[in-house]
């Protein structure tokens, strides 16, 4: 008994909130359609193909909510046809705080509601709209909890849930932290997942079992999402994946998981992230990678051997890296089809390619013979013989170069500072002598120079020694020599004047007074007759 009345109270609770939920979202108001075309803008034509194009674009025009029909000018004719005809809508710019259920239409569409403060999504949203082409709901307050499976699906067929024909999904710029498992198991036709400046820091395995089931993706955004790693899971069903941005991460390493895309990957953005290097095989297995960026790496210094063995790169991107110091030009010697170098900005002073240490068959050839565009501008080049035997070697000498107008200048030699490298020669720098005072010397200053300078050191030291030895020696003779006549001598005069003249002015009166008696006797000896007249 208690308990029926239990399941009884559960179960009217239960219905109770979902119908509140269900209502409340009923019970929301659409935005008016009458003169609809008076207030946003509609256009219409028809291509070649016979196919027509309806543009409705109501951005920024204060709406709260979308209309809950076509306009009347699309004609409900087309609005039926099916895939032959098109609709691009557009309220972007508005406060719609809930996207409704989408107006009927077989149409091919494509909504944008970017910039709508959008927080909830009516679900299902696409279940009169099945051939829903492209949805881009970017810049808005989406979290988790507003994308759930049944939002994604179509009209009910025979026993299910009918597919829906999304292609194209744009969610970057929200709040999502977590993707349910089986998100997008209403839109097998999803090519381009656009997650990019999210909160998917941690990917968790709902998360990654969410994005690896969607086996027809070709175009996947990641970027910006305090990303650290990659989990295992996360690829190997995606077999059609070619473009992979995951930029502006925590990424201290390349994820090993890459190499499962190691057919299909075509181009892959890892600008952004904290590498310090790119270790050799970094990119193992990537035979089908045309276009790499690594750039605006501030702590990236050293690319090593081996990390740029990538045999169908066509483009690489690696600038504004403010501490990349090192590069080797061989690994990309097996790069036949380069045709876009970019290494600007970064901390580079010169390029070596050795020639002889690699693919013989390159020797006589221009290593790269479709390079059309290369930037080397920015950079501390040391402007040597070998950059640029380098340069003209590897045929980068004659390629237009810096197409942002800035100019790759010499820094050092001190000689060629501030000169353009585009005014220099192999020719002309490998014949120029360098003065020796403007030569690099915290590169391996040449031994002898080293030596001579700390004998000169020496030789100066020694002579000041002896300069000074010789001055103190005459100072101190001169103060000797000063000494012996001022004090060494005067005491003596002093005590004969004290002894002899002063005694004898002193105890004068009887003295002379004798020498006056006995003349004859001090004539022949005063000292005597002083004496006697003290004693
Ligand atoms: C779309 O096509 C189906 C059958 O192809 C039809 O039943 C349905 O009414 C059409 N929907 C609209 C809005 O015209
Ligand atoms: C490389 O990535 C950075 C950062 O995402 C971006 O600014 C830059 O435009 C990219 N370069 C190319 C050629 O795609
Ligand atoms: C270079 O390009 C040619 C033609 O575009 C292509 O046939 C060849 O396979 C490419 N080489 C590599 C290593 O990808
Ligand atoms: C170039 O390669 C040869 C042979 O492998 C080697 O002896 C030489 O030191 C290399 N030169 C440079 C500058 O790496
Ligand atoms: C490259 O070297 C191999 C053997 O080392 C030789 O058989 C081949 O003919 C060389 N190729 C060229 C173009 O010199
Ligand atoms: C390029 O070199 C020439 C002489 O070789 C010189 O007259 C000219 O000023 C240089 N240009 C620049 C921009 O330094």
């Amino acid at each position: 008994m208690k308990h029926k009345f239990l399941l009884l109270l559960l179960a009217g609770t239960s219905f109770f909130l979902a119908n509140g939920v269900q209502a409340q979202h009923e019970n929301i108001p659409y935005q008016p359609v009458t003169n609809i075309c008076q207030t946003c803008l509609c256009l219409s034509s028809q291509d070649s193909d016979h196919r027509t194009h309806f543009n409705l674009d109501c951005s920024v025009r204060n709406f709260e909510h979308i209309l809950a029909r076509w306009p009347e000018e699309f004609g409900s004719q087309a609005i039926a046809a099916g895939a032959s005809s098109e609709i691009v809508v557009s309220y972007s710019g508005n406060r719609i705080k809930l996207l409704q259920q989408l107006p009927a239409t077989n149409a091919s569409l494509t909504l944008s509601c970017r910039h709508c403060g959008l927080q909830n999504l009516q679900v299902p949203l696409f279940m009169d709209v099945p051939n829903v082409e492209a949805l881009y709901l970017s810049w808005n307050e989406l979290t988790d909890d507003a994308l759930v499976p049944d939002l994604f699906r179509g009209p009910f067929g025979s026993s299910r849930y009918e597919p829906i024909g999304l292609r194209d999904l744009d969610l970057s710029h929200n709040r999502i932290a977590r993707l349910d498992r089986r998100l997008f198991e209403h839109t097998p036709h999803l090519t381009k997942l656009n997650l990019a400046y999210n909160q998917l820091s941690a990917l968790d395995e709902a998360t990654a079992a969410s994005i690896g089931s969607v086996t027809t993706l070709q175009r996947l955004d990641l970027s910006h999402n305090g990303l650290m790693s990659l989990p295992a899971q996360l690829f190997p069903k995606l077999t059609a994946l070619r473009i992979l941005d995951i930029s502006g991460n925590e990424f201290t390493v390349v994820p090993a998981s890459l190499s499962q895309l190691s057919k299909s990957l075509v181009q892959l953005n890892l600008a952004g992230n904290s590498f310090l290097s790119l270790k050799g095989n970094s990119f193992q297995g990537l035979v089908s990678l045309k276009r790499l960026n690594i750039s605006s790496m501030p702590s990236l210094r050293s690319l090593e051997e081996g990390a740029l063995h990538l045999p169908a790169l066509e483009e690489l991107h690696c600038s504004r890296n403010s501490k990349l110091e090192r590069l080797e030009l061989v690994d990309l010697i097996n790069s036949r089809n380069l045709t876009q170098l970019d290494l600007s900005r970064n901390a580079l002073t010169t390029l070596v390619l050795n020639i002889t240490s690699s693919n013989n068959a390159t020797s006589n050839t221009e290593p790269w013979p479709r390079l059309r565009r290369l930037s080397i501008s920015g950079n501390p080049w040391y402007c040597s013989c070998e950059l640029f035997k380098t340069l003209e070697l590897s045929g980068l000498s004659h390629i237009e170069r810096e197409t942002d107008g800035s100019e790759a200048r010499c820094e050092t030699p001190y000689l060629l500072a501030g000169s353009p490298i585009s005014n220099l020669t192999a020719e002309r720098i490998c014949k120029m002598v360098i003065p020796k005072k403007y030569r690099e010397v915290d590169e391996e200053p040449p031994r002898f120079l080293r030596r001579r300078y700390i004998i000169l050191t020496a030789i100066i030291a020694s002579i000041v020694l002896v300069i000074g030895l010789v001055i103190g020696f005459v100072v101190v003779c001169i103060r000797r020599r000063l000494k012996g006549s001022d004090y060494g001598v005067q005491p003596i005069r002093y005590t004969s004047v004290r002894g002899s003249n002063l005694s004898q002015f002193s105890q004068l009166q009887p003295a002379s007074v004798a020498s006056k008696f006995n003349n004859v006797h001090a004539g022949s000896s005063s000292g005597t007759t002083t004496g006697a007249a003290n004693a």
